[in-house]
Order: structure tokens, then C-alpha cells, then sequence
């Protein structure tokens, strides 16, 4: 091997519960309203049930067959998530068995909601050290760790799964610039301890998520040299439509070219960036040579960004 090797995304391939749960729904046995979700979040409905593994598993085998390939092709799986179906093992080494890739390395990786970005960091990292295609998945059942009697939590969540084949480049590397972020120190926001439900800061991750997810963006942004205006499409992490909104406006990128997904599957943490690749790729919204801008943030607190250049 001499030089470099960069990555590029060859294919994705969702999944999601069939359960649907409407706004209406919901208020239906808490003190909400679809007009107070609606307008505070964006969301509309999302999905719930499944399992982390099997949810990953349907992602990543249509992830597979839309690029062509087979299990046997694949050289690394990494699972992104923070809702493992157990402590031990790692999921990923059920998605790996449901899967039937070979004995290739296969790994948990929790970053929060930004899981999915740390991930596609990890893989370009796995690709310049040799390995030539990756399974990345970006999975999460939210809905297992939430107490549905909180509303503050209980309106936010969905389950989803979204996974990306990565194939090694010879040459410049579709993965222009990436950078990731973590604070410790602010881990009090969001968290969920062992057998408990998910806990969260909503107002002050909502202000702390603007501001560095715009940072984080305008240092992806710079380090690719290049500009907001070749940037075809923003796919950001689905927490509110309201921050996704205020980074948008604040890096100058419309809500035309900004891929969403939240009003129809919630929170989906670690799977919302993929949901919301897949859906802007599915719809033609995104083509072959396109420039991305990928932001992430969440539990942590962990932040990334990263331009891509879609397609192989
Ligand atoms: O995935 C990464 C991490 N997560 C996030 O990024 C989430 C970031 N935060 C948010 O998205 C928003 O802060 C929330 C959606 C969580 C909350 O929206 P908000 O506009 O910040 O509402 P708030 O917490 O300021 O609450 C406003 C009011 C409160 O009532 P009072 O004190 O004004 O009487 C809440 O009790 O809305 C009340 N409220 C609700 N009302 C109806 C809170 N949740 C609900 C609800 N339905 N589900």
C-alpha cells in the first residue's frame, strides 16, 4: 500500500419500526398536545419497537444489496449506538451473526447522537490502514430507555437504524475535512444511568447545540476550502427542527438544502444522519458528486462535523 487511502460512500439502507406513534397519540395519555410538539420540535410521529440488533441488521443488509454486494465483502462492521441491546456483547456482534459477514472485526462505538459521525471518522481511519470496505451502522432504540410518562422525553424519541458502505479510494479521499468534539465536563445535560430512563437539559443543549454545531461546521467548512454555496445539502443531526433551522440560518444554508427528516421519526440519535441521508438520496434531492455537510451533536457532549463528496 503507498499513500493515503480515502474513502467514499458507496451506498445506505434505512430501517424502522412499522409502529407509528402520532402526536395525537400521545396526547392521548400525557399533558401535550400535537400543537405544542409540532411547534416546539418539528416532530410529527415516529416509530417504536424493535430490537437495536435486528433494526441494524435490516439497515445494513439493504445498505449491502443496494451496493451490490455480499456479506463476505465486508472487512469491518462498526455499530454506532447508544442503546445496546446488552452490555455484553456488543450488538454489533449480533448484527454480525444476523448478517453472516465473516470473522472480520466487529465493534460497538457510543458517541451519543453523534455517533454516526465518529463512526465514519473510525472507518476512514479502519480504510487508511487497510481495510477496503466498511459496514457502518448508526442504530438506536430510544424508546427502551425513555419513561413514557415524562413528557419532556417521551415526545422527542423514535427507534431507526441507518447504515453506509464505505469502500477505499486509491487518490483523494471523498471525506474532504471532518473534525470531532467532546466536553465532559457538560455530561450532566443528557444521560441515562444503568436500568434508568433517559435524562436531559433540553434548554441548555438546545443553546449549547446551535452555537457548536455552527463552529464545528465553519471548521469543516474551512478545512475543505470551500463555501457554504457549494454545499448541495446540510444533513444534520434530527434533534429540533428549530436548532436545525438555527444552524441553517446562521451558516447561510436554506431549508431547500437541508435534509430532514424529524417530523416523521423523531429523535432518533445515533440513525438520524443516515434516516436523513437516505431520504435526500432516495428522493433524488442528492446526486453523485454532491458536497454534504454533515453535523452531529448530543450526549457527551460529544459534536462533529465533516464535508463529503456523495457517491463513489
Ligand atoms: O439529541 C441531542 C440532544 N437533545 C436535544 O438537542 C434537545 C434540545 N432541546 C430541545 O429540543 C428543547 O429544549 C425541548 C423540545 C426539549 C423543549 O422545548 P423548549 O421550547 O425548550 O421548552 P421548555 O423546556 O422551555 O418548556 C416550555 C414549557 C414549560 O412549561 P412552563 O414552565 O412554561 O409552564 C414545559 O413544562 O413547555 C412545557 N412542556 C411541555 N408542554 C406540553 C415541556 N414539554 C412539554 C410537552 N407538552 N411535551
Amino acid at each position: 500500500m503507498s499513500g493515503p487511502r480515502g474513502i467514499a460512500l458507496r451506498s445506505c439502507g434505512i430501517a424502522v419500526p412499522e409502529k407509528v406513534l402520532t402526536n395525537d397519540d400521545l396526547a392521548a395519555t400525557l399533558d401535550t398536545t400535537d400543537a405544542w410538539i409540532t411547534e416546539r420540535t418539528g416532530i410529527k410521529e415516529r416509530r417504536v419497537g424493535g430490537t437495536t440488533s435486528t433494526l441494524a441488521a435490516e439497515a445494513g443488509s439493504r445498505a449491502l444489496e443496494r451496493a451490490g454486494l455480499r456479506a463476505e465483502d465486508i472487512d469491518v462492521l462498526v455499530v454506532a449506538t447508544t442503546t445496546p441491546d446488552a452490555i455484553a456483547p456488543a450488538t454489533a456482534s449480533t448484527v454480525q451473526d444476523l448478517l453472516g459477514l465473516r470473522q472480520v472485526g466487529a465493534f460497538d462505538l457510543n458517541a451519543g447522537c453523534s455517533g454516526f459521525m465518529y463512526g465514519l471518522v473510525v472507518s476512514a481511519g479502519l480504510v487508511a490502514t487497510g481495510a477496503d470496505r466498511i459496514l457502518l451502522v448508526g442504530v438506536d432504540t430510544l424508546s427502551r430507555i425513555t419513561d413514557w410518562d415524562d413528557r419532556k422525553i417521551a415526545v422527542l424519541v423514535g427507534d431507526g437504524a441507518g447504515a453506509v458502505v464505505i469502500e477505499a479510494v486509491e487518490g483523494p479521499s471523498n471525506l474532504l475535512s471532518h473534525n470531532l468534539h467532546s466536553d465532559g465536563s457538560l455530561r450532566h445535560l443528557l444521560y441515562c444511568e444503568h436500568g434508568g430512563y433517559l435524562w436531559m437539559d433540553g434548554q441548555e443543549i438546545f443553546r449549547k447545540a446551535v452555537r457548536v454545531v455552527v463552529e464545528s461546521a465553519e471548521q469543516a467548512l474551512a478545512d475543505a476550502g470551500v463555501g457554504v454555496d457549494d454545499i448541495a445539502m446540510l444533513v444534520p443531526h434530527q434533534a429540533n427542527r428549530r436548532i436545525i433551522q438555527a444552524a441553517g440560518q446562521r451558516l447561510g444554508i436554506p431549508e431547500e438544502r437541508t435534509a430532514i427528516v424529524i417530523d416523521r421519526y423523531g429523535n432518533t440519535s445515533s440513525a438520524s444522519i443516515p434516516l436523513a441521508l437516505d431520504d435526500a438520496v432516495e428522493t433524488g434531492r442528492v446526486k453523485d458528486g454532491d458536497l454534504l455537510l454533515f453535523c452531529g451533536f448530543g450526549a457527551g457532549m460529544s459534536w462533529a462535523s465533516a464535508v463529503l463528496r456523495w457517491g463513489s
